[in-house]
């Protein structure tokens, strides 16, 4: 039996299904059910509409459906993904599932997976393989995968292939549907596929289930539409589409009405933000304008594409507030001509300018970036370009990665002459000298007093308390746990490569503790 009469003749079980009356609602009902991915169809980005939907509602006959189980969320990847797993931990809530923290009593396991590098990838690969043996000792366990390994062609086919343990797939674009994904799993006990390729879709009013309840996360945009050569996102997330002012802006006051104290703005390059309106002037610097308003002590965003990083946001962002002083700005490589192969479409040069307008304009400013070793071709000299743009910058943290080829990218057909020898050890050339800056950009803060917003004990020492400073520096210091959630302020005396330790100086009500 192929696959496309496997997955029909399970449905032909299915005494539910609306549209079993007639050959021609059938095709229709099977397309909903069998939809695999294609990254040729993600790349062709038309012109369509940008639809915005506000009518999500779990349909009666699935109310209930959750009752007596339990579902667990595995995620991987960016913050993207931990949000859309709050978004799907709502939905599960509002099926009337239970969370739990372990796979051994859950009914339902997902695994939220992220495409961006190969070691990614195996980390999902090695999980299922573990999963299985929970499936031969209940069958009813349902085990799915979705996130971004979900829209690539070659990863369903080796899971139809290899992991029959797996219940179901689905897609990014497929949240919304995870209640219909279910009951098509639990009647047919086939594997359910449904994964669209590419998506001009804003859905908005989505349960969540937040984790924690000091930091969220808003999403301002969704998918990306630079094609980096590299990059797998652009076929794993669809087209670039911005949410509505108004939604954000609402959400954000309603997050700070719950007493959230800072809020992180997501999308994969959110200085396009607003681009894509075609009846509205507003940008990501108006955004960041209106945001400053609202009464939220925190306003972060993840990740800004240097490209599109307008001299309007940088007025914006100089005013500070709420708005913080720490800036992530990707820079990938220091050498133009890799820059240009990678379609960043700007130069070295263009990022030092960007750079120095940004410290110009606010000199406190904190800079982060990611950077890639060993691309296709890259020389030594091309890389030591990367080393002195770093020290030139003075970056304080780095995300460094060697180049992962992404089946069906651009640079995967690239020949490429570096050996693997060579980029491991660029790549711990470039690491020591982003531990050695980030000391030193620590050290600065020794007998500082800074503001930390408190988020919980700390994972090594229950005694002690944890938290962030605005510029994302990790404090470690000892206070009452009445705190937790709180601003306080905190006096460094000791500054290590990635902490800070320190002694509380004032709790908010302005009362004096320890020195
Ligand atoms: N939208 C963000 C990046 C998201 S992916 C931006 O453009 O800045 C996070 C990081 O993963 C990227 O910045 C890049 O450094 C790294 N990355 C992406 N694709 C990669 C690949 N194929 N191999 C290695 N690293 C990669
Ligand atoms: Fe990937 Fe480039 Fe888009 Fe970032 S901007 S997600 S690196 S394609
Ligand atoms: Fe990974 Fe997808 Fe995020 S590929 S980095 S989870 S957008």
């Amino acid at each position: 039996m192929n696959e496309e009469s496997r997955l029909l003749s399970s449905q032909v079980k299915d005494p539910n299904s609306p549209d079993k009356k007639s050959e021609k609602d059938y095709s229709k009902y099977f397309q909903a059910i069998y939809t695999p991915p294609s990254l040729k169809e993600a790349k062709k980005r038309g012109k369509e509409e940008v639809a915005y939907h506000n009518d999500f509602a779990i349909a009666e006959e699935f109310r209930g459906m959750g009752q007596n189980r339990k579902f667990y969320i595995r995620t991987y990847g960016c913050q993207m993904n931990e949000h859309d797993t709050e978004v799907m931990a709502g939905i599960f809530m509002q099926l009337g599932y239970e969370p739990t923290d372990t796979v051994d009593d859950a009914n339902v396991i997902l695994l939220n997976t992220c495409a961006i590098r190969e070691n990614a990838e195996n980390k999902v690969f090695g999980e299922l393989g573990h999963l299985k043996h929970l499936k031969q000792n209940n069958p009813d366990v349902l085990i799915g995968v979705c996130g971004c390994m979900s829209q690539e062609e070659s990863v369903v086919n080796k899971i139809l292939k290899t992991y029959n343990q797996v219940d179901m797939i689905f897609g990014t674009h497929n949240i919304h549907r995870l209640p219909n994904i279910l009951n098509e799993a639990y009647l047919s006990k086939e594997m359910v596929i449904e994964v669209w390729s590419k998506e001009g879709d804003v859905i908005e009013n989505l349960p969540r289930v937040r984790k924690g309840s000091i930091k969220a996360w808003v999403n301002i945009m969704y998918g990306c539409d630079k094609f980096c050569t590299y990059c797998i996102v652009p076929y794993t997330r669809g087209k670039e589409r911005s949410r509505r002012p108004e939604d954000i802006i609402q959400e954000i006051r309603h997050l700070a009405a719950q007493g959230y104290k800072e809020v992180t703005l997501l999308g994969q390059n959110v200085n396009a933000y607003g681009k894509d309106f075609e009846d509205l002037d507003y940008r990501f610097g108006d955004l960041m304008e209106d945001l400053r308003k609202i009464d939220v002590a925190r306003i972060r965003f993840m990740t800004s594409h240097p490209r599109d990083f307008d001299d309007h946001l940088i007025e914006v962002l100089a005013k500070g507030g709420n708005l913080v002083d720490h800036i992530h700005l990707p820079v990938q490589s220091g050498s133009s001509e890799i820059l240009k192969i990678m379609a960043r479409k700007y130069s070295r040069e263009h990022y030092l300018e960007l750079v120095n307008k940004i410290k110009t304009a606010i000199p406190n400013a904190s800079l982060t970036t990611d950077i890639i070793v060993g691309f296709p071709n890259e020389t030594d000299e091309q890389f030591e370009e990367t080393m002195s743009l770093y020290k030139e910058v003075g970056f304080e943290i780095a995300y460094t990665y060697i180049y992962s080829p992404r089946e069906g990218t651009p640079a995967a057909k690239m020949v490429d002459n570096v050996p693997m020898e060579v980029k491991k050890e660029r790549l711990q050339r470039l690491n020591k000298l982003v531990n050695d800056m980030s000391a030193e950009a620590m050290k600065k803060h020794d007998g500082q007093i800074v503001e930390v917003l408190v988020e919980g004990e700390s994972k090594n020492n229950p005694d002690v308390l944890a938290g962030y400073t605005s510029k994302s520096k990790l404090v470690n210091f000892k206070g009452p746990k009445e705190i937790i959630g709180q601003l306080v302020q905190v006096k460094i005396t000791d500054a290590k490569t990635w902490s800070l330790t320190g002694e509380l100086v004032e709790v908010p009500n302005g009362q004096k503790v320890g020195i």
